[in-house]
């Protein structure tokens, strides 16, 4: 391996060469309609690192694929292959993970770490396509190495990695469960078969009974606070709170919770079609049959149905509502395929006029006073193209409220712990069960049902704080793996949680922004990706053990990691922030408050390299202190700062550590944080 800086030393030279045109047979492809591959793009690139670009197909598919060759001279005889959440696009390498990219920087770290990338559009043209993505990444990656071995001229095995989030995780599970393309494999932030619809129902139901309520929540929680979310709280809403949380909602999380509501009913609508083919009946059931909420009908749900008929006044497309900063749900900026589709305009909202009619979609967030953005699945889709200003349409929620408790009517099996809850003691259920079994169903859109068997190596990433895809379905499966391989599977799995993290990386902060901001709260998970996907290479080429497993419990629910690194395992540090030995403190304006940290690193995985202090909570850790060290694997920061002006502050110290302090990539964070009261 070079450094990134020979790489673009290197690039007047490069650019020049770029070798032999190349063939394609198929021969090597399993899959039968995958046979006709061919290329249509081979040339030489600059940008963002000197690469040659080769972009092709299969005849008679919708499958196209990209792939990304570094110089010759960093290449090792290994790729990459990152695995959006959603099929439909082969170029998203590059676009924001909010898009569809998968992480950022696959490029520079797939070449920092002698690699060439590949990506398709995983079988389909659009993101609703019907087809096995697992078999479509896998036939990209025969083909990869079939076109590799052409580039650098070079015979013998080439090792392939594969890695998505989310969706792009239950792919990444299904690449290595169902074909043999792969040598490692990084899912991470995964859910489990049950994760469809039972997450976002859950969190709704929560969010529609919690509103105005999450600032005091938030508070509890936070260092210094009374650590009773619970307080505060009609029974209605404890009782919301309580299911959400023995669900697996990491209670963190809330802070995030205006994004969350925009964000996840967006994928929310566009997964919510899918209930209502599988179990139709459910939408009527809920209103008219004893056991179900609709029918208890508690008081706060008669308030919150609404039916009501309206007119379009405006139709805004995904370019125009992007350029307006409104957050556009997945399926409006991607469902229809690349070209423009409406994006926003102003619970279900069905079109009863115009060449829309009786197609429906799914209002996703209020975003201004008379616009709406709406998120919409396989049954919207193919109308929501036609509407138009002046079309008629009436609104009505009662398919969402119903949606809400969809995951009280649905226990999944006995390995599903977080579903007791809805079972009394004697061991029968709560409310009544519907006889669909969603978690049976391929629902994930990867082309299989985990199943805990493979025969490559498998690192998998959790966030701690997930609020999509809670922790414990990680935990699920790493069952799942255990009785499959039993002993063997300790050569073959592996699962990190990591810490303060959850669905997404924080946001940079802006200068609006309300304090503290996301990034002194949470952290992103992807330099842990990196890791992994290093110590996958090492794990499979020289056999090298990679770090344990996270050492975690799960309690009703919830996650929890040990206090100390040396306890939790796996890859990253664990800081610790106090002022005067304690979480909080109230002082005065201008009078000095001394902090005091230490930072822990998981022997032997790093070392510790920055220790930097935010103390107003405005995201840019402006203060970087030198650290202390202890032992090897521990440090010390002490610091002290004087608050200008009154107000409540939650100062954070972010420590950061790396195996390698000479890679770009790797530098994993955690963060230390108390409250500052000033008088
Ligand atoms: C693929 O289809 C194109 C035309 O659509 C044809 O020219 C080409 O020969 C086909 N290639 C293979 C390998 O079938
Ligand atoms: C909503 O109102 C329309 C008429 O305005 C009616 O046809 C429809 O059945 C109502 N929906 C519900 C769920 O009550
Ligand atoms: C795992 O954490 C627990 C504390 O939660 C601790 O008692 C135990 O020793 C830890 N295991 C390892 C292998 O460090
Ligand atoms: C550390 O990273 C640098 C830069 O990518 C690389 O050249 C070096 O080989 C790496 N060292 C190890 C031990 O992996």
């Amino acid at each position: 391996m070079r450094s990134t800086v020979l790489l673009y030393a290197l690039l007047p030279i490069l650019c020049l060469a770029i070798g032999p045109p190349i063939t394609v047979t198929g021969t090597s492809q399993p899959d039968a309609i995958y046979k006709s591959p061919y290329i249509d793009v081979d040339e030489q690139r600059t940008k963002p690192h000197v690469h040659r670009y080769i972009h092709g197909g299969f005849n008679g598919t919708e499958h196209r694929f990209s792939f990304y060759f570094p110089p010759a001279s960093i290449y090792e005889n290994r790729f990459f292959q990152g695995l959006p959440a959603v099929p439909g696009n082969e170029n998203a390498m590059l676009e924001p993970t909010r898009l569809g990219g998968v992480i950022d920087d696959i490029m520079p770290f797939a070449f920092e770490s002698g690699g060439y990338v590949v990506e398709s559009n995983q079988g389909s043209k659009t993101m609703l396509g019907m087809g096995n993505p697992a078999k479509a990444n896998a036939a990209a990656a025969i083909l990869s190495r079939e076109v590799a071995r052409q580039v650098y001229g070079k015979e013998g095995r080439v090792y392939g990695y594969v890695f998505g989030g989310s969706g792009g995780g239950y792919k990444t599970i299904s690449a290595v469960e169902i074909t043999d393309a792969f040598d490692g494999a990084v899912p991470f932030i995964i859910g489990s078969p049950a994760s469809i619809p039972n997450v976002f129902s859950v969190q709704g139901h929560a969010m529609r009974l919690l509103d105005g309520k999450f600032d005091e929540i938030v508070d509890a929680i936070e260092p210094g606070g009374s650590g009773d979310m619970y307080a505060g709280l009609n029974q209605e809403q404890k009782d919301a709170l309580l299911e959400v949380t023995r669900m697996g909602f990491p209670p963190h999380a809330w802070f995030r919770q205006k994004k969350i509501a925009t964000g996840y009913t967006g994928v929310f609508a566009s997964l919510l079609d899918i209930v209502r083919m599988v179990d139709p009946t459910y939408f009527t059931d809920y209103w008219t049959k004893p056991g179900y909420l609709g029918y208890e009908m508690p008081e706060s749900l008669r308030k919150a149905r609404f039916n009501a008929t309206t007119r379009i006044k405006k139709v805004i497309m995904t370019k125009e509502a992007m350029d307006r900063g409104l957050p556009v749900s997945l399926s409006g900026a991607r469902g229809s395929g690349k070209e423009e589709s409406p994006a926003a305009f102003g619970a279900t909202l069905k079109f009863l006029s115009g060449s829309g009619k009786d197609g429906e979609v799914y209002i996703s967030g209020l975003v201004e006073k008379d616009i709406v953005t709406f998120g919409f699945g396989v049954l919207g889709e193919g109308k929501i193209r036609s509407v138009k200003e002046g079309d008629s349409i009436q609104l009505d929620n009662s398919v969402y409220l119903a949606a809400l408790t969809y995951h009280r009517h649905q226990d999944p099996g006995p390995l599903y712990t977080v579903w007791n809850q809805f079972k009394n003691e004697d061991g029968s259920y709560k409310y009544p069960q519907r006889k669909v079994e969603m978690s049976k169903l391929p629902l994930s859109g990867s082309g299989s049902v985990q199943s805990g068997k493979f025969n490559a190596k498998m690192i998998v990433i959790e966030a701690g704080y997930d609020e999509a895809a809670y922790p414990w379905q990680a935990d699920w499966y790493r069952t799942a793996v255990l009785m499959n391989q039993g002993e063997k599977a300790d050569e073959h799995f592996r699962l990190w949680v990591v810490d303060k993290a959850m669905h997404t990386s924080p946001d940079q902060p802006k200068k609006n922004d309300p304090k503290p901001a996301e990034n002194t709260r949470i952290v992103s998970y992807t330099p842990v990706i990196q890791q992994a996907l290093r110590d996958l290479v090492l794990w499979v080429e020289k056999g090298v053990t990679p770090p344990p497993n996270s050492n975690y419990t799960v309690n009703d629910g919830q996650v929890l990691l040990p206090a100390t690194a040396a306890e939790r395992l796996s890859v990253q540090p664990v800081v610790n922030l106090k002022v005067n030995g304690k979480d909080r403190a109230d002082v005065a304006v201008g009078q000095p408050v001394e902090f005091i940290g230490t930072v822990e690193v998981p022997p032997p995985t790093g070392t510790i390299t920055t220790t930097k202090f935010d103390f107003e909570g405005d995201g840019t850790f402006p203060v970087t202190v030198a650290f202390e060290k202890t032992g090897y694997y521990t440090a010390q920061v002490k610091t002290t700062y004087k608050f200008a002006k009154a107000g409540t502050y939650f100062p954070a110290l972010m420590g950061i550590a790396q195996r390698n302090t000479t890679s770009q990539f790797g530098k994993v964070a955690n963060l230390g944080r108390v409250r500052i009261v000033v008088k």
